[in-house]
């Protein structure tokens, strides 16, 4: 791994954003310096330098799906600020009770300094952020899920000492968070993006077209495939993720054919460069998406990527919550 990384970004700068719900609301730059403080979080946390940057501030963590690495890097986060954070699962509080998004975003607003939520629909992170007077983070919508590839895009970062002009290869589900969240951070900073999925399954149109115009201003482009071969070619970075979605459980089966070719294995791998690497935002399906020899291989580096989660995501918070409103 690259230890000392250059990067342009200007660490500590103000983000004029009130919430973190989508990297295209943000820009290159904000993207770039979010980039920077979590390298410097990072560096601060291994050499034992406290950073309580977030002291006595409290998070309220929604969740209405299961998560591992989403709620413990938060809580840890938290902690390490110097703050504190309260997983609301939403089976216990009453919105799952029918309370409704809005009363619920302005009453917590009354008690808590910012709020993750994890749900379905994006317009319910929408509606609950446009309610909520304190800073709002998608902790992942069926949509989009921004703090995994800022996490991601450190990896990468610190694996390869540049992102601007990498080729980043995604094979899989094309219409699901992973994929949208992916193609919008890496196009922003820089990377060429090909996408291979089945027919059916490609990226939102509206995400695509606002993509496309954002790799054009870079020099760089976007590619939609259906071919798993054409996309990998040449590829600095793979990734993939699971072919049925939290919330897609009924459609398990069908998708397990439809998806027959666009398994991540050596073959496919064969064809990327000779020093890729490959991320997977994990939980994973071996044997399914991606075969055990490449997740456990010597080119993954999907742990260092569940670690990053931790800091990318401190440097989300103290951008938002280390400001009042
Ligand atoms: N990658 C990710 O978001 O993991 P969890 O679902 O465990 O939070
Ligand atoms: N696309 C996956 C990501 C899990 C972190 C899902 O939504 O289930």
């Amino acid at each position: 791994m690259i230890n000392k990384v250059e990067w342009p970004g200007y660490s500590g700068m103000t983000i004029g954003q009130k919430d973190f719900l989508a990297l295209s609301d943000y820009s290159s730059f904000e993207i770039k310096s979010l980039l920077k403080d979590a390298m410097e979080l990072k560096q601060m946390q291994k050499s034992g330098i406290p950073h309580p940057y977030l002291q006595g501030k409290v998070l309220g963590m929604i969740f209405e799906k299961s998560s591992t690495r989403t709620r413990i890097s938060f809580e840890v986060g938290m902690l390490q600020l110097g703050g504190h954070a309260i997983f609301l699962s939403s089976k216990d509080i009453q919105l799952g009770r029918g309370e409704s998004i809005s009363d619920t975003a302005k009453v917590l607003s009354r008690y808590v300094d910012g709020i993750m939520v994890r749900t379905f629909g994006h317009d319910k992170i929408k509606e609950f952020a446009e309610n909520a007077t304190v800073p709002v983070i998608n902790g992942l919508t069926d949509l989009h899920h921004p703090c995994q590839v800022l996490a991601d895009l450190l990896t990468i970062l610190e694996h390869k000492g540049t992102l601007n002009g990498l080729k980043l290869c995604y094979i899989g589900d094309g219409n699901n968070n992973m994929t949208h969240s992916l193609m919008e951070g890496a196009a922003k900073v820089g990377m060429e993006v090909a996408i291979a999925s089945p027919n059916g399954y490609e990226p939102n149109k509206e995400i695509t077209e606002s993509v496309k115009v954002i790799a054009k201003q870079n020099g760089r482009q976007l590619t939609l495939t259906n071919d798993p071969k054409q996309a990998i070619q040449d590829a600095d970075v793979v990734i993939t993720d699971v072919w049925a979605s939290m919330g897609m459980e009924s459609e398990v089966e069908a998708r397990m054919k439809d998806f027959e070719g666009y398994q991540v294995n050596d073959e496919l791998c064969s064809l990327a460069k000779k020093d890729y690497i490959f991320l997977h935002c994990l939980p994973a399906h071996r044997g399914e998406e991606v075969t055990g020899s490449i997740i456990d291989g010597p080119h993954s580096v999907v742990f260092d990527e569940a670690e990053n989660r931790l800091h990318a995501q401190k440097a989300i918070l103290k951008a938002l919550m280390g400001k009042s409103y």
